[in-house]
């Protein structure tokens, strides 16, 4: 049966939201506006306050100061059975003397919602998350992967405008992880709903979101397309965090309004500047460097670094390239298919223009916590 009604998404306004306990500050003034309909990943570190911020819109704790809106209404004080929200766990709550088929109708129960009504509701659900043939089983006879197909649709069975998940699939082994984030995008598309997600995974954020929320240390540091975290991230940390990255560290002087750095005695050209006395670093990303052999002939404008590799790996879609510069910086190259071979020992130059590189303020805080 084609799930053929939509629910309208529930817009969430937070801001200048902080959660304390006792002196310990969970979350730090955070202001994230999520659009109705929209999917939303929560994405960060372990500890950096995703999971607050999904139990403060759940209503299962609240917020020391700031606004909460959902569907355009403040909810502080209105208690979480009130707020009409689905939420699936990452360690699936079903109840265990309970079938499938009466787990998802639990809620259209409490609902006083009954009879062919709900049985049609309870299939309609199941047969959303592709287990419509297991509503006789009980959850210790599904897998892993089965429970939280249920979970979810217990979780949607009684369209709620939103749905909340933490780390729905972190329990999951990657190919079945995999499969079902292609199913949880499915379903998102087919129902309307607002989805607001947590996830450590930053490739499961990319595959999932309409805009990913980039949490660290109880703030929020940049929310944006995957694609805007990727090109034009805000922090050295969002950049870290996001794809794969080298980072280059050199003393730097600007000269007619670009950037020069030194690293390790060769120069490179950024343009622009950073604004105030902020210690400038380049964040490089793998596929828009490209090796050259050492003496090959130069492109005009084009940035060059002397190194050597130091891993080869052939990827079949291109390979992938470590290469070790005069300053002691692994840089990670990845060449498209058809491209020059390399190997480990050859003399190499990392080649790039100043417009394929991103001029970012240090941060020392960026270094750590990453997972
Ligand atoms: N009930 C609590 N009491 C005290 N500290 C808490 C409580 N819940 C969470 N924290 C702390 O708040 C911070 C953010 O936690 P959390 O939101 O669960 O992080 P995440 O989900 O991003 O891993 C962590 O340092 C955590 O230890
Ligand atoms: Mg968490």
């Amino acid at each position: 049966m084609p799930v053929s009604q939509r629910s309208a998404g529930a817009a969430i306004e937070i801001r200048k939201a902080s959660k304390r306990y006792g002196r310990f500050t969970a979350l730090n003034d955070i202001d994230l506006h999520i659009r109705p309909g929209e999917f939303m990943t929560l994405l960060g570190p372990s500890g950096s306050g995703k999971t607050t911020t999904l139990n403060l819109i759940a209503g299962f704790t609240d917020i020391t100061s700031g606004v909460l809106e959902i569907g355009g209404k403040s909810v502080t004080g209105l208690p979480s059975h009130k707020r009409n929200i689905g939420v699936v766990f990452q360690h699936y709550a079903l109840f265990p003397h309970m079938t499938v088929g009466k787990n998802v109708a639990y809620p259209l129960t409490l609902r006083g919602i009954k009879g062919d009504e709900r049985d049609k509701r309870v299939h309609r659900a199941l047969d959303m998350v592709k287990m419509a043939d297991f509503a006789h089983r009980y959850p210790s006879e599904l897998s892993g992967g089965q429970q939280q197909r249920v979970a979810l649709a217990r979780a949607l069975v009684f369209d709620p405008p939103l749905l909340l998940m933490d780390e729905p699939l972190g329990a999951l082994d990657k190919k079945l992880r995999e499969w079902l984030q292609l199913e949880i995008k499915r379903i998102h598309r087919e129902l309307g709903t607002t989805f607001v997600y947590v996830t450590h995974d930053q490739e499961e954020a990319l595959v999932l979101s309409d805009r990913i929320a980039v949490f660290n240390g109880g703030r929020i540091e940049q929310i944006g397309t995957g694609r805007e975290l990727y090109d034009s991230p805000a922090t050295l940390f969002v950049g870290r965090f996001i794809g794969e990255s080298t980072i280059l560290r050199g003393t730097a002087e600007i000269s007619g309004g670009d950037t020069v750095m030194t690293i390790g005695g060769q120069k490179v050209l950024a343009h622009g500047h950073l604004a105030g006395d902020a210690r400038p670093v380049i964040l490089l990303r793998p596929e828009r460097l490209a090796l050259k052999r050492t003496g090959a002939d130069i492109v005009s404008g084009e940035n060059r670094l002397a190194g050597t590799v130091v891993e080869a790996i052939y990827l079949g879609s291109g390979s992938k390239y470590e290469i070790r510069l005069a300053d002691g910086t692994t840089a990670v190259v990845r060449s498209p298919l058809g491209s020059a071979d390399f190997a480990i020992g050859d003399t190499v130059d990392v080649t790039f223009l100043p417009s394929d590189l991103i001029l970012l303020p240090d941060d020392a805080s960026a270094d750590v916590t990453l997972t």
